[in-house]
């Protein structure tokens, strides 16, 4: 097992970078990339802990535009008939995308249901479920929104990956594949199938998941503060070409507290955040 310090330079330098690029040139101005040993018990213990320790192993000249990362938490990948397969789904910071795909039959192990208002009602379907830590997260998000008369609805959360057949392949009679593919992902390359998702809509947007609900007091609200309970927006306007989806201003990811922050002070998203992941 390893245990990998990152430190990702200027935040200036990273924006802009895509998938594919992963800027070869950033990551030698900006990155040192430590390697040692670490055993599993230490790593499991650094990842139900990474959204709650502070950062406190900074190495090296930390200044303001430096982010310094315990960066045990980024994939593992393996080649799997030429595909780029997680080895572990179960990381709360793991990148799911267009590039890196979950392993076959892979489910969450820790399910629950919040404690939320749901867009249907009191039903209990896989679709309102989410992994616990990002569930109980979720339900503070939505207790601080209600406290400012801001009621939002669950609409979406976990996704199987014989759901997300269904969902993809009903997108794709909807609108066709190449305009399917910008909104709805593979099966097995969905975030909602790691648990760590939810789309959220408000009772002002219809509980519709489309751009309007951005333009709501509610998603407004939710852009602004869901960082400081861990969650992030994840497809962002103008960052369709590192994300590789639409513009969702319902999808937000669950990645702890402290990564979502550096992620929304920065104006990251999450392959920015992590642009090295491919060498670990
Ligand atoms: N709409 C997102 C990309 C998904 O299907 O996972
Ligand atoms: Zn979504």
């Amino acid at each position: 097992m390893k245990r990998i310090l990152l430190t990702v330079g200027s935040i200036v330098l990273l924006s802009g970078c895509g998938i594919g690029e992963n800027s070869d040139q950033s990551e030698k101005k900006n990155e040192t990339v430590q390697e040692e040993n670490q055993n599993s018990t230490e790593k499991q213990q650094n990842q139900t802990e990474q959204n709650h320790k502070p950062q406190e192993e900074k190495k090296g000249e930390a200044n303001e535009d430096k982010l310094t990362l315990e960066a045990a938490y980024f994939n593992k990948i393996a080649e799997v008939d030429g595909k780029k397969v997680i080895q572990n789904p179960e990381n709360i910071l793991v990148l799911v995308n267009k590039e890196y795909g979950l392993p076959d039959g892979y489910a969450p192990a820790d399910l629950v249901r919040p404690n939320v208002a749901f867009s249907f009602g009191d039903q209990d379907i896989e679709k309102s479920y989410m992994r616990k830590e990002a569930a109980m997260a979720l339900e503070k998000m939505f207790t601080e929104a209600a406290n400012h008369n801001l009621q939002l609805y669950a609409v979406s959360g976990y996704r199987s990956y014989e759901r997300q057949v269904e969902v993809f392949n009903n997108e794709v009679q909807n609108v066709g594949r190449e305009q399917a593919v910008q909104v709805v992902a593979v099966p097995g390359n969905s975030e909602h199938q790691t648990g760590l998702s939810m789309d959220i809509s408000s009772a002002s947007a219809n509980s519709a998941l489309s751009e309007q609900f951005g333009e709501t007091p509610e998603g407004k609200w939710l852009v602004e503060n869901a960082h400081k309970f861990g969650f992030i927006l994840r497809y962002p306007k103008g960052k369709e070409a590192i994300t590789g989806y639409q513009y969702e201003s319902w999808h937000f990811r669950y990645v702890g507290v402290e990564s979502a922050s550096g992620i929304y002070e920065n104006g990251l998203t999450l392959e920015e955040y992590f642009h090295v992941v491919e060498k670990i």
